[in-house]
């Protein structure tokens, strides 16, 4: 493994910081360990090579790779499932009582590789199904990362993967491909739009939702810019929308406008 000097970390780590709201602050190993390969490929000796490097990277692509390589996409269908049932169960009947015939709109911040995004979709599906309604919905999936958004686009995914998506969900909106795959059925697929955002900037449409989840995103983010995220998300939703994050996140009262109604849900009330 090659070590990175004192320098160079810090220049990293302001520049993750300043530019996507992730503190690495703590992460010198996971920084050596995962760019070590990186300067490996490139024949870079030394970390100051590489920083130098990034410096003059004017197609930004190097700085692309070191991004995608540095963030955490972990991610899997149906991961914290309360969030789905919740919103089959209590939001979509308040929200289709609330608003009929409206075009239902969601936004999955922090996407990964799209499971996430497309369980949504599945469970929108699932509710049309069963209340014979008629009720359409716009999913807006994006990530920073492009490598990501190409994989949550394809829809195509292991078939080890097939056995944590419910069994009903594997008939109805899965196809087995061949012995290593299988693939997202196109009526869950046209619902979704997988965009390239950064969180740390505006979103390019003024748009706002019904639904936001930005789970698991946040936990990595440094907490002045968690603050600033928050605040966007909160301007982004229509007044009784509700916003979802992960499980082991919190949002403190100094964080948020929003009221708390579920563990990790919070609801936009205009007081
Ligand atoms: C751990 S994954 C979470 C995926 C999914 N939301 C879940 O809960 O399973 C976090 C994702 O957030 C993305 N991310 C990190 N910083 C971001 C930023 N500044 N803007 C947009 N996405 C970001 C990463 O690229 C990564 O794919």
């Amino acid at each position: 493994m090659i070590r990175i000097d004192e320098k160079s970390f810090q220049s990293i780590v302001e520049y993750m910081k300043q530019s996507y709201g992730l503190d690495l602050s703590k992460k010198k190993v996971l920084i050596e360990c995962r760019l070590t390969k990186v300067l490996q490929n490139l024949n870079i000796p030394s970390f100051e090579a590489y920083v130098k490097m990034l410096n003059q990277d004017h197609s930004g692509q190097l700085i692309e790779q070191m991004v995608d390589i540095l963030t955490t996409h972990y991610t899997y269908f149906l991961r914290e499932n309360e969030h789905f049932q919740l919103l089959k169960n209590n939001l979509l009947p308040e929200f289709v009582e609330k608003k009929k015939n409206a075009v239902y709109k969601i936004w999955c911040a922090g996407c990964s590789t799209g499971e996430e995004a497309y369980c949504l979709a599945m469970v929108m599906e699932d509710y049309k199904k069963q209340t014979g309604l008629s009720l359409d919905y716009q999913i807006l999936a994006t990530d920073i990362s492009d490598n990501v958004l190409d994989i949550a686009r394809n829809g195509e995914y292991s078939i080890k993967q097939l056995s944590t998506i419910e069994p009903y969900w594997q008939l109805q909106y899965c196809y087995v491909k061949n012995n290593t795959t299988f693939f997202i059925d196109d009526d869950i697929r046209k619902h979704i739009t997988f965009d390239k955002h950064n969180l740390m900037e505006p979103l390019k449409i003024n748009r706002q939702f019904d639904l936001i989840l930005c789970r698991n995103v946040m936990i990595y983010f440094h907490k002045d810019m968690r603050y600033q995220i928050v605040k966007s998300l909160e301007n982004h939703l229509y007044k009784d929308g509700y916003l979802m994050i992960g499980h082991a996140e919190m949002l403190s009262v100094k964080e948020t406008q929003l009221t708390t109604v579920f563990p990790s849900v919070y609801k936009k009330e205009i007081k």
